[in-house]
């Protein structure tokens, strides 16, 4: 049951019209599909009707109206055969029942919260009725739903609303719905609940009347403005930035608590893990406000790259998904600060694509073959996707990419459609052969350069040597190089700005590296300069550059280029961490040349932009740090090198944080905007240095802060500084925070998270008890995520224990989870990624919890699929 992209073809047979009757019941729900059917001329002739099914009950089967006689067809819970259909357009109409009560999958349609909602992404739609599950098959859809009144008042579906009214005499009421737009089956969505609501209307740069709506639960209605306000936003930035336009009367978007992913596009009805949607400054932090605003964007934005323009495939999501993530972080660096967010999402990306991308799980951008397609929302796809179109607009301009964008959405519109189509546009807009860069989406791994600099005192010239190496990935043990765009520019010592001319740097700026090994050579360079290569991180690359720490400090100081500036305080202190965490001796001068370019740094910049300070005064992480190492970790090692840098340089700086402590100090309402988020993160790392560096004043102004902190963000990061010191204050400041927010499930998921990365031994006790709170619960995605997941991806030390029991623990957890909810335990099993990385000892415990999960009858494909990927020898 491997699928595989070259074994593509065509379906034999195409949908035009569907017509669904969803009478919604608790354990009982009826569907009845009529299906206007016709062979499909690309298709084979002669072949059988197969429909896919996941967990169906077949009522009723008819073709043309009349009922199929028991002989002509085989219904099974998974497929529904006709051996021989109508070789001409027909009608189908199918009847199946299902229990939305008793789905724990949260695939399809189920119950959250006593709501009625729907997830089809990717192979949802089968679990509600038979049908041609794939996103080649496009249709018009037309939805009656129905249900009890006093069940579900509020009833939703794609498209608009044509009807509604009363079934005489039952008490039950129905609406129906149609959208005009043919769309593939993962789009398909409905919503039955009681569900409160906030609107808007917006005009559409051709004048179109659009209600926007938000739905969440009754009485929380105020905590859904700023969600509103960010679709509002995306709308207008799409038809500025892309001249993308809306095409319905409404969009709706509902708050669900019970989610297995983040959000979901569906037409005109998007469902939302209400995580993104519900926030208020007493409960949200300045992340989570961030967090709304992009995933909001990234589902909007999906109207054009996903919906209008669909996949052929699911080989081909980044097609959608790459796409839309560039589109939603360019949205995001435009309302914000387009650096400080260029290196939040650089951050991201080598946290969880550059990880995955030396793993076992790694994957090309465009995978080649799955077993199981919902294992492949990964970062690989998402990020390492937006990246390369990315690149694909560094390499062309911004200009031709406007250019390349418009004939894509032009040419493809109402298609579903594959990379080629996609490249195909920016090649003919351009002329530009784009083969070679093609290979960014089918080559895995991530390609390390290494850049060597020489000067000639003589000739005045500098040249820079560069050399790519990809290492092996599962299934690709031999790469090829890459075509890679290196945005550089050379930095004067004294800060001068230094004109450099490369003949072979494009007018973007842009050198491009598409050979093993390659040289640039700059003419006219007055002084030994120090260069500046990935501006802007031009590349998803991991680099090595030939340049000192001192070198790397005139970056931070004088580069014009912000990324590299960041950058470079990161690669120092990172070099630093390394040795202290392999126990080699570190130099006083280097420990003492970094603090000193932070205390200028911070006593010169940090108050021009803080939330970029706040980002050059945060310390590699200790996933980071473990991830430079590569081989052999010790993960206890690793944390205690960075606690102890995280002392030394709060030391070395301490006067000058606590200057910008004090005046950093909260000064009246709370606003959710960058400028006053950037001064809280600056606030809180300041708070985080000091506490390293001197413990009894730490847990006072932590405290202090807990106490009268008036927002979530301050709260939060004075209790995330009180975790690190163990005591009475810590455990009192846990209980506060319990008490107060026992009844707000999305606040007590920040307490599980909190808990579950507690830098200590008895963590993995508490993890267990916490299990058994009142407010946690198995079945939830949030809830397992913030304490189990939290633990296994945020608490390095305590997952990798010596002993290990962090990895039985987790194993223990994803059997459980995996009877309730496949995805979920997939997904957290994913933790394994690093295995093969550990230190002898925590590998041989990681494969024993490994082949235990592996070996344990009936699993669910997804987690069979990960824990045999993880074992299989690279
Ligand atoms: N398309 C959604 C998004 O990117 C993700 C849905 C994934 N769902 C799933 N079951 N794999 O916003
Ligand atoms: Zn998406």
């Amino acid at each position: 049951q491997i699928v595989r992209l070259e074994d593509y073809r065509p379906g034999d047979f195409l949908i035009d019209r569907v017509e669904l009757d969803v009478r919604l019941h608790p354990t009982a729900t009826r569907i009845t599909a009529i299906l206007a059917l016709r062979p499909n001329p690309e298709g084979r002739a002669d072949a059988p009707l197969r429909l896919d099914g996941d967990e169906l009950k077949l009522k009723a089967l008819a073709i043309d109206g009349r009922a199929l006689p028991a002989g002509e067809f085989e219904a099974s819970p998974q497929e529904l055969v006709i051996a021989q259909p109508p070789r001409r357009p027909f009608t189908l109409t199918i009847e199946t029942e299902i229990d939305p009560t008793s789905n724990t999958k949260l695939m399809g349609l189920y119950r959250s919260s006593g709501n009625y909602c729907t997830q089809c992404e990717a192979e949802g739609f089968r679990r509600i009725t038979y049908f041609l599950d794939r996103p080649d098959v496009m249709a018009v859809y037309t939805t009656r739903i129905e249900a009890g009144r006093d069940e579900a008042p509020v009833l939703l579906g794609n498209g608009n609303l044509v009807e509604s009214g009363d079934v005489d005499g039952t008490g039950r009421h129905f609406a129906v719905w149609h959208d005009p737009h043919p769309k593939p089956s993962y789009l398909f969505a409905l919503v039955g609940g009681r569900l409160g609501k906030i609107a808007k209307p917006f005009t559409t740069m051709s004048g179109r009347e659009v209600e926007l709506a938000v739905y969440v639960e009754p009485g929380k209605e105020n905590r859904a403005d700023y969600a509103l306000d960010a679709l509002e936003r995306s709308m207008r930035w799409d038809e500025r930035v892309f001249d993308r336009e809306y095409d319905l009367d409404v969009f709706n978007i509902v708050a669900v608590s019970d989610f297995n992913m983040g959000a979901m596009e569906n037409k005109g009805l998007n469902i939302f893990n209400d995580k993104y949607v519900l926030a208020s400054p007493e409960m949200a932090t300045d992340a989570d406000y961030a967090n709304i605003e992009a995933i909001i964007a990234h589902e909007y934005f999906h109207n054009w790259s996903g919906n209008r323009v669909t996949c052929r495939d699911w080989f081909q999501l980044c097609l959608k998904e790459g796409l839309t993530v560039f589109r939603d972080q360019e949205f995001s660096s435009d309302e914000r600060s387009r650096p400080v967010h260029r290196i939040a999402e650089v951050k991201t990306l080598r946290a969880r694509q550059f990880v995955e991308d030396a793993g076992p799980l790694a994957h090309p951008v465009r995978p080649a073959q799955y077993r199981e397609i919902n294992n492949f929302y990964t970062a690989t796809v998402y990020e390492k996707g937006a990246e390369i179109v990315r690149m694909l607009k560094t390499i062309i301009g911004d200009e031709d990419f406007r250019r390349g964008m418009d004939l894509y959405f032009e040419r493809c519109d109402g298609t579903a459609a594959t990379v080629e189509d996609f490249l195909r546009a920016f090649a003919d807009v351009t002329g530009r052969d784009l083969s070679h860069f093609a290979r960014w989406y089918v080559q895995s791994g991530t390609p390390r350069v290494t850049v060597r600099g020489a000067y000639d005192e003589g000739a005045k010239t500098y040249r820079l040597d560069f050399e790519q190496v990809t290492p092996p990935t599962p299934g690709q043990p031999v790469k090829e190089p890459m075509a890679i765009p290196v945005v550089l520019g050379l930095v004067a010592r004294d800060g001068r700005p230094l004109q450099a001319t490369g003949e072979r740097v494009s007018r973007h700026g842009v050198f491009m590296l598409d050979k093993t090994t390659d040289s640039l050579t700059f003419e006219d360079v007055a002084t030994p300069p120090v260069p500046s290569v990935f501006r802007g991180f031009s590349a998803p690359v991991k680099t090595s550059l030939d340049l000192s720490n001192e070198e790397l400090l005139v970056l931070l100081r004088h580069d014009t280029d912000a990324f590299n500036r960041w950058e470079a305080s990161q690669t120092v202190a990172m070099r630093l961490l390394v040795s202290l965490s392999k126990g080699d001796p570190i130099l006083d001068e280097d420990m003492l040349g970094l603090s000193s370019a932070l205390n200028s740094f911070i006593s010169n910049d940090a108050m021009r932009d803080p939330a970029f300070a706040a980002l050059v005064l945060t310390l590699p992480s200790e996933a980071d740090i473990a991830q430079e190492i590569g081989r052999d970790i010790d993960p206890d090692a690793i944390h205690h090198a960075r606690i102890e840098m995280r002392r030394r340089i709060g030391q070395a700086c301490r006067g000058n944080l606590q200057e910008l402590y004090t005046g950093l100090a909260d000064t009246g309402a709370y606003s959710p905007d960058a400028a006053s988020a950037g001064r809280r993160a600056l606030r809180n790392v300041t708070l985080d240095l000091l506490a390293g560096a001197d413990p009894d004043l730490g847990e006072r102004t932590a405290r202090e802060q807990f106490e009268s902190a008036s927002n979530m963000t301050d709260r939060l990061a004075s209790l995330n500084v009180l975790m690190t010191l163990p005591g009475d204050a810590r455990e009192h400041a846990i209980d506060t925070f319990e008490e107060r927010y026992r009844d707000e499930p999305l606040v007590l998921d920040k307490w599980f998270t909190l808990q579950a990365a507690i830098p200590e031994d008895a963590t993995l006790k508490r993890v267990r008890r916490l299990m058994s709170h009142p407010g946690f619960s198995i079945s939830n995605p949030n809830r397992v995520r913030s304490l189990v997941g939290s633990f296994a991806m945020l608490n390095q030390m305590q997952f990798n224990r010596a002993d290990g029991s962090g990895y039985d623990f987790l194993a223990e957890i994803v059997l459980r989870v995996d009877e309730l909810n496949p995805q979920l335990a997939a997904r957290l099993l994913t933790a394994f990624g690093t295995w093969r990385m550990m230190e002898k000892m925590r590998r041989s415990h990681a494969k024993n919890a490994l082949l235990r999960i592996a070996g344990k009858p009936n699993l669910s494909r997804d987690v069979s699929d990960i824990a045999q990927r993880s074992l299989e020898e690279q």
